[in-house]
Order: C-alpha cells, then sequence, then structure tokens
C-alpha cells in the first residue's frame, strides 16, 4: 500500500513505479480517501509491466485522471516477489546452524525493486510499517524504529523516520539475540549466539556516544547488529536501526570492529544525508570513511588510525591498477544514464568512492586547517540536510557558505585541486591525508618485508623481528607490502609461510584474503587448497572477485582452480556475485 502525495501540477495521469520481471504484480487499485466515501477493495487500475534497464522493469499504472498538486493519493498492489536478486532464499545447507532454511532482502543499490515496487531511487525517503507473518519457529527482523511480536508468529514494525528504498531489510531465520549494550543487541544464529556477544559486548555504545559527539543526535533509536550467513556478498550493510554484518567478524579478538564503526558513521552519512543519485555514492561513502576514521581516532588514537587508512589506501592502490587509472568509474561523479544502456548503480561499488572519497572529505579538512572547526562543519552540514537527500554541489556549496573566508580565497578553483577536477576526473587523488603517524606501526612491517622479498634471506635479520605481539591490521599492512613485491624469489614464500603459521594458518577473514593472494601470486601449489577452502567458507564481493581476478590472471592451474572453484560454490553465492565471477571467468550471463 503506497501513500502518495502529488509534487506538483501538469505531471499526467499516469504513475511509474520501479519494479522487476521477478515481481509478480496481479492488480493495483486506488483506494477511496481516508474516512471518505467509496468501495473499501478500491477502484482497479490498468497496470503493465514494460523494460526499462538491465536490472529492472518499469510498472505502469493508469490513474483515472491526472492529480492535482497537493493531492493525496492510496495506491494498493497485489504482487508477489519470488527469485528476485533482492530477495535471497537460502537453503539449510546455506546457514550456519544447517537445520532451517533463511530469507534476506539487500536493498542497496537498485535491488528492493525486486522486493515491493516502489520509487527505487535514493532521491525519495519515506516511512514505512509492515506486517510479516512467518512459520513456526522463524523470527523476523526489519531495519524499523519499533517492532512487535504478535500472536500467530505475525511480526509488525514501524520505521518512523524517513528512509530511501534501499534501506528497507527484512530477514526471516532460526536467529535470537542477545544484549550488548544500553541500546544494542546482536542477532546470529543459535550456533553463532555465544561468540556474537563475546565479539562485541560492552563495545558498541562507545562507538555510538563518540559519534554522537562529533556528528550530533543518533536518531534512529536502537543499534543492533545481525550477524548473516555465510554468502552475506558485503561486510557491513548500513540498515537503520540493524547493520547486516559477514559472520567474518566474529574473528574472536575484535580486530576487524572497523566495519561496524563504519557502518554506525552511516547513521548520520547516508542514512540521515542521502546521496541523491548513486552517480553520487562518494558522498554516502566517502564521508562514511572519515566519519569512521574520526571515531577511530578518538577511540583508538591516530597512530592505529593511520594505519588502518594505510591499507585502505592500499586497496585503492590495487583497484586502480587493476582497472586503469583512467576508467570513467574511477571518477567521484558517475554518469548513470537511465534507460537499457546506462551504468547499472551497482557497479560502481568499488574503492574510488570510498578511499578516493575519504581523501576528498581529507582535503576539505586539510583547506580548514583546524580539526575542531571541520568537526563543526559536519556536525552542521547533517543538522542542515537531515533526511534529505543531496547532490555534490549542495555539499561543495554548504562548505563555502560555512567558511566564507575560503570561499573568498576561492579555494575552489586552485589549480590541480579544482573541486570540479575532484568530482569530474578519473585517477589518483590529487590531495592524500598525511598517514605518517601511523609510521611506528608501519615501519616495522616495510622494513619486514623488505627483508622477505630479499635475494639470498638474511634470516638473522628476519628472526629478529617478533611479530607475536602484532596487530591484525599491522599484519594486514605487512601482507600488502609482500603482495606488492611478488612474486618473491624462489623459495621465499614458503619459508615465510612455515615461519609465520599465525599468517599462513589464519582464520581471519582479512589476513586469509591476503595469504591466499600471496599463495596465488608466488603460484606455491602447495597452498592452493587455502583458496578454495576460503572461497567455500564465505561469499564477501571483496574478498571473492580479488582473488578470481588473480587466479584468472595467472596460471594454467590456477586457473583451472578458480573454474573449479566455482562451478562447486557458484550456487552459494549473491547473483551479483556470481555474475561479476561469470564475467571475470568469461562466463555468460554478465550484462
Ligand atoms: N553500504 C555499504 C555496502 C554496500 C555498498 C552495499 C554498495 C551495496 C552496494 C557498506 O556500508 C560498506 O561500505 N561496507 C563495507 C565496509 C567497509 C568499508 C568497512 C564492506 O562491505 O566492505
Ligand atoms: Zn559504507
Amino acid at each position: 500500500r503506497l501513500e502518495l502525495r502529488c509534487e506538483r501540477d501538469g505531471a499526467g495521469a499516469e504513475l511509474r513505479l520501479d519494479a522487476h520481471p521477478a515481481l509478480a504484480v496481479s492488480r493495483a487499485a486506488l483506494l477511496p480517501p481516508p474516512g471518505g466515501p467509496g468501495d473499501a477493495a478500491g477502484q482497479e487500475l490498468p497496470v503493465e509491466s514494460r523494460p526499462f534497464t538491465s536490472y529492472g522493469s518499469a510498472l505502469h499504472i493508469a490513474l483515472p485522471q491526472a492529480p492535482r498538486a497537493g493531492q493525496l493519493l492510496t495506491l494498493l498492489i497485489d504482487y508477489e516477489a519470488g527469485e528476485g536478486p533482492g530477495v535471497c532464499w537460502l537453503s539449510p545447507e546455506q546457514t550456519a546452524g544447517k537445520q532451517k532454511p533463511y530469507m534476506y532482502t539487500q536493498g542497496q543499490a537498485v535491488l528492493n525493486r525486486s522486493f515491493f515496487p516502489c520509487f527505487d531511487t535514493p532521491s525519495v525517503k519515506f516511512t514505512y510499517s509492515a506486517t510479516v507473518k512467518v512459520p513456526e519457529g522463524f523470527t523476523a527482523v526489519m531495519s524499523a524504529t519499533t517492532w512487535e511480536k504478535q500472536k500467530d508468529n505475525t511480526f509488525v514494525f514501524k520505521m518512523s523516520q524517513p528512509i530511501p528504498s534501499y534501506l528497507i531489510a527484512l530477514v526471516v531465520g532460526d536467529i535470537v539475540s542477545a544484549d550488548v549494550g544500553p541500546r544494542s543487541r546482536v542477532w546470529a544464529e543459535p550456533c553463532l549466539i555465544e561468540a556474537a556477544k563475546k565479539e562485541y559486548d560492552g563495545v558498541i555504545e562507545e562507538f555510538l556516544v563518540v559519534g554522537e559527539k562529533l556528528f550530533g543526535p543518533y536518531v534512529w533509536g536502537r543499534y543492533d547488529i545481525l550477524f548473516m550467513p555465510p554468502s552475506f556478498p558485503f561486510g557491513g550493510m548500513e540498515n537503520p536501526c540493524l547493520t547486516f554484518v559477514t559472520p567474518c567478524l566474529l574473528a574472536g579478538d575484535r580486530s576487524l570492529v572497523d566495519v561496524i564503526i563504519h557502518e554506525i558513521s552511516h547513521s548520520w552519512f547516508g542514512n540521515l544525508v542521502t546521496n541523491a543519485t548513486w552517480g553520487e555514492f562518494w558522498l554516502n561513502e566517502g564521508f562514511t570513511m572519515y566519519a569512521q576514521r574520526r571515531i577511530s581516532t578518538e577511540v583508538y588514537g591516530l597512530p592505529y588510525t593511520c594505519l588502518e587508512a594505510a591499507t585502505g589506501r592500499a586497496l585503492l592502490r590495487q583497484h586502480m591498477d587493476a582497472t586503469g587509472e583512467e576508467h570513467p568509474l574511477n571518477k567521484l561523479r558517475v554518469v548513470i544514464e537511465p534507460g537499457l544502456r546506462g551504468v547499472n548503480p551497482d557497479d560502481t561499488y568499488n574503492e574510488t568512492p570510498y578511499e578516493k572519497g575519504y581523501c576528498f572529505v581529507s582535503y576539505l579538512a586539510h583547506l580548514v586547517g583546524n580539526q575542531g572547526k571541520f568537526d563543526a562543519f559536519l556536525q552542521a552540514y547533517v543538522n542542515r540536510f537531515k533526511f534529505q537527500s543531496i547532490t555534490a554541489d549542495d555539499t561543495l556549496g554548504f562548505f563555502l557558505e560555512y567558511f566564507p573566508e575560503l570561499k573568498e580565497k576561492g579555494v575552489d578553483s586552485i589549480p590541480g585541486f579544482e573541486f570540479d577536477r575532484w568530482l569530474n576526473t578519473p585517477g589518483w587523488p590529487p590531495y592524500l591525508p598525511d598517514l605518517s603517524p601511523g609510521q611506528q606501526l608501519m615501519r616495522p612491517a616495510d622494513e619486514l618485508a623488505e627483508l622477505w622479498a630479499a635475494d639470498g634471506l638474511n634470516m638473522e635479520a628476519i628472526e629478529a623481528v617478533d611479530i607475536t605481539g602484532w596487530r591484525t591490521y599491522q599484519l594486514v599492512y605487512f601482507l600488502d607490502q609482500v603482495l606488492q613485491k611478488s612474486p618473491l624469489p624462489e623459495g621465499n614464500v614458503k619459508r615465510l609461510s612455515k615461519m609465520y603459521p599465525k599468517i599462513s594458518k589464519a582464520q581471519n577473514a582479512e589476513l586469509r584474503l591476503r595469504w591466499c593472494q600471496i599463495v596465488l601470486k608466488n603460484n606455491l601449489e602447495a597452498e592452493y587448497s587455502k583458496v578454495k577452502d576460503f572461497l567455500h567458507s564465505q561469499g564477501k564481493q571483496k574478498y571473492t572477485l580479488p582473488l578470481y581476478r588473480t587466479m584468472w590472471g595467472g596460471s594454467e592451474a590456477t586457473r583451472a582452480l578458480a573454474m573449479e572453484t566455482f562451478s562447486a560454490t557458484a550456487p552459494q553465492l549473491h547473483v551479483n556475485v556470481q555474475n561479476y565471477v561469470k564475467k571475470i571467468l568469461g562466463l555468460e550471463g554478465a550484462e
């Protein structure tokens, strides 16, 4: 049931909604105004689904007459959502407990049009409510400010703040919860709930409090975390009130908590102030990376945060090397034309909006030159644009308005650093924030990587370095350096593997990813099974695609490994991830 208000006159007598071939619409009707006379079943309307893009269709609904500005319309649409890209149905084998089936939805960027007909654009915000009836023994949760269990396994949800369509999310499964803070609980399958509670008990609240201090009130009420089945394609998804995360975060030592801080940061950047189009996705992710690292700096200090940011910079380097700096998706502002030939918004998910976006926000902070003043700007920005959807022009216009002395100086047109260049030129960022406070943590890792890349290994020097006390991100940084220097001289990686079981036998997903990449780049056939095992154990896009790219760009043996692994794991991957892998492997199906 859609409640709409006509914004202006002259719109015509047709309503067009986003939908998907996987949605079977059986009926559309116009309901009488509330309290007024008329048939409660409504007046049936002609409805037709037409081709629109490669990722959805258009639902054309003919209205009895053109609505006038201000007029309210209530439409009732009967439909069934099946096997669409936004609604994932998992068999028991695809869950952690392997006992009961599971379903979840993933809306971002343009998948919710296969969940319900709507204006599936981040430029439109609305409240929603849902009544969900599930079979006995299942629980439903949604991204909603309130929920209530009624009789007959029926759950009622309400989201009382306006949000864009991509943030509506639903999970139905055998899930239970445990409190981890005054406004936070974790949700997981019963077999994971103890581990989930242990991972985050007592740590979430501090991030929320620091976020509120920096960016203003947390408006969403609760902040809960749901651990998803292993095939969930993202590290985290900032569904309001209820972040979805990969079970890979259950590292046992809280070492991957940066993902949680990231999703919490979306509570202000993305969920409150939202990019109006997916072509400016960096407004969500670049500001969120900046906010994440501000919270991290307050909680863990500058050296650690700079180390984490350096691993992000390495990812941007790898991404630009893989795609070519001049690739059109390596611009902060991507042109997304509607229609069948336009860019699929989901294809803009890469390191550029994140890490180049982070550099641009850091550059704005650098122009201001004072952290306190820039923090105050961020808070004013959230307050100015909360519950709205905006463009980069709004952001940068507000920045110049907020700092008139910078506007006067013409900071938007300093040669080489023009705002316009930041937005519209592909390639490496013209400004990089200073990460040297992280040097104390990075230098030992840099030096150790040098030693391992040498032609006759200096074992004495290597053995003198004790890595037992290193943090996960120090090891990640070390492995990124080793990877960059790979292939190493014959035999080195084999020795490295024996020397550091903490790395080569790691359970931590970030370490496993890097280790697998090193194994492949160095043709360490003896450990190829680790690549296979890792790809069987989870389906995160950012882990899966780089490994397939490396395998496909390698030897006959790694190509065979890629094919074998994909044919075994494809059914458990998210369909988007499946299609991207197919594209890498030159198989059909990719758009
Ligand atoms: N909103 C994104 C995930 C996303 C992006 C889903 C695009 C669909 C389309 C989420 O906030 C995110 O960025 N997750 C990262 C976390 C990381 C940057 C700490 C991830 O999944 O890797
Ligand atoms: Zn994000």
